[in-house]
């Protein structure tokens, strides 16, 4: 019989060490408290929390969801109460309930916001780790326009470093033709780790009214349908920057999870699958030792980026 306390499902983050690699995604967890009446979150190696933004958000017009074969477009738009009330509402409610290292994925509309938002949840005790979103394909003059350049990403980096002592990783947008030159501008500006990857752009018609399906026109494209380029970027990226890396990008399974890590991240979360099961989180931590032992893992740290 398996002895799962044998198998060591530890990971380190820049100094934050988790109990598992498994993270739910930033967007599709929401604060924790809906999936906290489901199981105790206490068995997540962390959480990254709904990208929160100086000011509340009502998000993109309806229709937003869009599903597809093997995943779905979404262009929710960064819908959150705003800076304000997660830290005197959401996170004291967190807290409650979850003992760990949280991640706070921070999103803004200029340097000010990114700087302000970052500077708030330093001094929030429950804050492990910070999560810079310059990759959200659904918001204007912002988001992703940070993301997709060099020298912005850089920019960004630079600001938010200064405002943390804090673990600061920048999560990283697909959509560019080489992800590498990014990931390298924010190494230089002082990241501490990235996260990767964001969703990518995508589109869909609806053929009876020759419309596109979702009100802002496109949206980001998640789940298992971006799983092999999640893998190829994260391995891309752990082979250019000494950094460590989250990856994600269609995990939805121990296995994904492994393999992910074998391209070269450290930890990684799981975002659509939430949305499709609820429960994924908690079964893919109670599969992962299961697998390590069919696989012959006894630690999990030891396969980080083992593929040449
Ligand atoms: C509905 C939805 C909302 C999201 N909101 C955010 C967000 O607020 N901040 C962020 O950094 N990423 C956000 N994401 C991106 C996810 O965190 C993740 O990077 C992406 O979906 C890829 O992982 P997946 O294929 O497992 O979903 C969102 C994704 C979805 C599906």
């Amino acid at each position: 019989m398996l002895n799962k306390e044998l198998k060591n499902t530890s990971v380190n983050l820049s100094g934050v060490i988790l109990d598992n690699p498994v993270i739910p995604a930033s967007g599709t967890f929401g604060y924790g408290q809906e999936f906290a009446r489901l199981y105790d979150l206490n068995i997540l190696g962390s959480i990254s929390f709904k990208g929160t933004t100086l000011e509340p958000r009502f998000g993109n017009p309806q229709p937003r969801i869009a599903e597809c074969p093997g995943g779905l477009i979404n262009s929710v738009g960064l819908q959150n109460p705003g800076l304000e009330k997660v830290i005197s509402e959401e996170l004291p409610a967190l807290g409650r309930i979850y003992k760990k290292p949280l991640i706070a994925n921070i999103s803004g509309f200029s340097i000010d916001e990114y700087v302000k938002c970052a500077e708030a949840m330093d001094r929030q005790k429950q804050v492990g780790i910070i999560e810079v979103n310059v990759s959200c394909p659904n918001v204007h003059n912002g988001g992703m326009a940070y993301g997709v350049d060099p020298k912005s990403a850089a920019e960004v980096t630079n600001a938010v470093r200064k405002a943390t002592k804090k673990p600061l990783y920048i999560k990283l947008s697909p959509n560019v033709t080489d992800i590498t030159e990014i990931a390298k501008a924010c190494e230089s500006a002082g990241a501490d780790g990235l996260s990767l990857i964001n969703t990518m752009l995508g589109m869909r018609i609806d053929i009876k009214s020759r419309s596109p399906v979702i009100a802002n026109k496109m949206g980001g494209l998640s789940g298992p349908a971006i799983f092999p380029i999640a893998v190829r970027m994260v391995y891309q990226v752990a082979k250019a920057v000494k950094l460590p890396i989250i990856g994600m990008g269609g995990i939805s399974s121990a296995k994904d999870v492994i393999e992910m890590m074998m391209a070269g991240a450290t930890a990684t979360q799981v975002g659509a699958a939430n949305l499709v099961n609820p429960m994924i989180c908690r079964d893919i931590i109670e599969e992962l030792p299961v697998l390590m032992d069919k696989l012959k893992i006894n630690r999990l740290e030891e396969i980080i980026g083992i593929v040449q």
